[in-house]
């Protein structure tokens, strides 16, 4: 591979090796300049094409008619699904399933290179711990741990067992890094972290998908610590490639290059590129004007050298000799077109979704519903029949009227005789609205007039008094939810609380179905609400998946990725805080509101109840550098099968720095047969019990004592402990 590309380089312009670090956006047709610039073996990768036909054209062009024949490079956000949507990021990391997470992204992947598409631009890793931030969507929530094996899972999806292996694509760890940190939840504003913040919280999940194989590495648009993540050599050379030795590329976020000017960190265009290159931004992602066109001049001056510019360029090629793009550079388009949308892909997305959903509140059983007591059921709310809001954000070529919205799930699901009468009830919409509307047509839908407004919300009460059980769909539209689409509140937007609470009123059960991607004010509804479902937003089958929970053929096991506040104000709120001061006033830091979550990082309930017992640590002290082995029974003391995820925290009592008052570090999901019992055992090893530490500026691992903690959440209550020694 690596002479394959340095017999390449020797051959190469400096205008044709800038060439290969260009990538620009397609999302129409090309036109001339475009054409002749591939020709010229001048632009090495584009994005958003995934028409087949147009890619081979395009193939075509680059393979044919340049000097040197090498092939383009497609890229594409292909975050969950192309035209098979699965459940968002954030819900499939509430399946802390990582074979479901794996086959997922296995499946996307499929479809993407059926059609010419050989470069995803997911997974993004950012942890975030502002619900406020609108793309918390695409992460794996709040916790390192979980995070970091989320993220080796995509990639294992993506890319299968090597890059180039048949069906996969390459991946991208992005937004390299502290994205999910921005001030105020406010997308693309500036991010302050400490080292230990970086090195415990921000970066493992990056580290873990580098140590996957992952292939390309996105450099995130925000400043960190006053340095734009783009111009960063600290974060792109030194720790990227000098400390995880990653020998993939990396790609800057859209535009993020000519952005160094923007942030008033770069004097002009030209040094731009400069600080992205020498930072070690191989590619340049630019929407329509290049900042690297600079570069070639830039080496003409000799400001770069030729062992700098080959460098650059060489892991680009070997990305393409790899992917087999020299000898294979076409797809099959009548292969491409049986291939998307197959019933294998929508199998898995249903399974997927089925086991992302999380059951946030039960009372009397009132969930799976019993078809005999509900022949009569009101389906209500403003995403009840809506097909293109279950697919969520990031979604581009699906065809909507392939997905099911959850009314049509029922029907479909619902025992025959069930009768539904369906009640939008409000109007929810964005304040801004969201530029990807302006990119791809959003919602044209007529806003309803104040007459109309009462009307249909008087309609959805009466509704809900005719019924035997009511469903309610609310939450967030998919452009609420994303790349800009951050939120100060976590109310349920417009109407919908006062519609919650007029159909409560009718006395008539209720059923919330949530969808959003974050988690929304439940304060009353966790009170008055007797059922309420977080569904996310589950794809293309997740009118079936709900129904099928709903219903009892699916058992909910789903469990919570991040900690659920009660209120905006308590934001940001995480259970793997330090103890600080007065740890005894943990719970009333705020005069006027609990200082407790209103649900707990890693809570999820299920159809059917389980016990944990019999905690074993099988040594009471260990030696630095040595492991462990933690084991607990989880038996299903109810009358269904259903999955549980045993959570394993752990807690150092001393040392270095102070540490966090839990940490997960270790988890399950099993399933358990009603009156079986299962033995789970979690492996602890040096790595558990090694952090950053701001006090040495290095890596430690302490002599002390730990605590652990195993059960169903954050609050898990079984304890042991164990001492490490010298
Ligand atoms: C900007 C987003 O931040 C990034 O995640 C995405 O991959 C690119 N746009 C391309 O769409």
């Amino acid at each position: 591979m690596r002479q394959r590309a340095d017999a390449l380089l020797q051959q190469m312009t400096p205008e044709e090796k800038v060439g290969q670090l260009s990538q620009l956006f397609l999302f129409t047709k090309p036109d001339a300049a475009m054409e002749s610039r591939i020709a010229k073996g001048q632009l090495g990768a584009l994005l958003f094409v995934t028409d087949p036909s147009l890619i081979n054209h395009l193939q075509h062009v680059a393979v044919e008619q340049s000097r040197l024949h090498i092939p383009l490079l497609f890229g594409f956000d292909v975050i969950h699904g192309l035209r098979t949507i699965f459940p968002v990021p954030i819900a499939m990391a509430a399946s802390w399933d990582l074979d479901t997470i794996e086959r997922a992204q296995t499946a996307a992947a499929k479809e993407a290179r059926a059609v010419g598409i050989h470069w995803a631009f997911a997974p993004m890793v950012d942890i975030a711990r502002d619900p406020r931030w609108g793309r918390i969507v695409e992460g794996a929530g709040a916790d390192p741990y979980l995070g970091s094996a989320v993220a080796a899972a995509q990639v294992r999806g993506f890319q299968g067992a090597y890059i180039g292996a048949p069906d996969h694509i390459v991946a991208t760890a992005k937004h390299f890094v502290g994205y999910g940190a921005a001030e105020g939840g406010r997308d693309y504003d500036s991010v302050d972290l400490s080292d230990a913040q970086l090195r415990n919280v921000y970066l493992p999940p990056f580290k873990s998908a580098v140590d996957a194989g992952v292939g390309s590495i996105m450099s995130a648009y925000m400043d960190l610590n006053g340095v734009p993540a783009t111009g960063n050599r600290w974060l792109l050379h030194d720790v990227l490639r000098g400390e995880w030795n990653f020998g993939g590329f990396v790609v800057s976020d859209a535009n993020a290059v000519n952005d160094l000017e923007t942030h008033g960190f770069a004097a002009d265009k030209a040094d731009a590129a400069m600080r992205a290159f020498t930072a070690g931004v191989n590619m340049e992602m630019a929407l329509t004007k290049d900042a690297y066109d600079n570069l070639p001049a830039a080496y003409k001056a000799g400001k770069i050298t030729s062992e700098q510019l080959d460098a650059a360029v060489r892991p680009i090629l070997e990305t393409k000799i790899r992917l087999g793009l020299f000898e294979n550079p076409y797809v099959d388009e009548a292969r491409a077109a049986q291939i998307l949308g197959a019933t294998e892909q929508k199998n898995e997305s249903l399974r997927a979704a089925e086991r992302s959903a999380v059951l946030l509140r039960n009372e009397h059983a009132l969930l799976p519903l019993q078809g005999a007591n509900n022949r009569n059921i009101a389906v209500i709310g403003p995403l009840a029949d809506s097909k293109r809001d279950i697919t969520g954000p990031w979604v581009f070529v699906n065809k909507e009227q392939e997905s099911v919205s959850v009314l049509e799930g029922l029907k479909q699901v619902a025992p025959q005789g069930t009768q539904f009468n369906y009640s939008q009830g409000v109007q929810i919409s964005r304040k801004f609205p969201s530029f990807f509307d302006a990119i791809f047509g959003g919602d044209k839908t007529p806003v309803w007039t104040e007459a109309e407004q009462k009307q249909e919300f008087d309609k959805a009460v009466q509704t809900a008094r005719s019924a035997d059980v009511v469903v309610m769909v609310l939450g967030e539209r998919q452009n609420m939810d994303g790349e800009a689409a951050s939120s100060s509140s976590l109310e349920l937007p417009g109407r919908q609380q006062e519609l919650l609470e007029a159909v409560a009123a009718t006395g008539k059960p209720v059923v919330l179905v949530l969808m959003s991607a974050r988690p929304l004010e439940l304060r009353w509804a966790s009170k008055n609400i007797p059922a309420i479902l977080d569904a996310w937003y589950p794809g293309t089958e997740g009118g079936v998946a709900i129904a099928n929970l709903l219903y009892g053929k699916a058992v909910p096991a789903g469990k919570l990725p991040y900690d659920w506040p009660r209120d905006v104000g308590q934001v940001p709120i995480f259970y793997s805080h330090d103890i600080t001061h007065q740890p005894e006033h943990q719970g009333t830091r705020y005069w006027n509101e609990e200082s407790t979550p209103l649900f707990p990082f890693g809570y999820g309930l299920s159809y059917t109840n389980f016990q944990f017992s019999n905690l074993h640590v099988n040594h009471e002290q260990i030696h630095r550098g040595e492991g462990l082995d933690v084991a607990v029974d989880v038996r299903n003391s109810g009358t269904v099968t259903a999955d549980e995820v045993a959570q394993l925290y752990l807690h150092q009592q001393s040392g270095t720095s102070s540490r966090p008052i839990r940490e997960l570090k270790g988890f399950h999901r099993v399933t358990v047969a009603p009156g079986e019992t299962k033995t789970v055992h979690f492996n602890v090893d040096k790595a558990d019990l090694t952090y950053w530490s701001a006090a040495t500026r290095s890596w430690v691992q302490d002599d002390t004592r730990f605590d652990l903690w195993v059960g169903d959440d954050s609050n898990a209550s079984l304890h042991g402990s164990f001492t490490v020694a010298p």
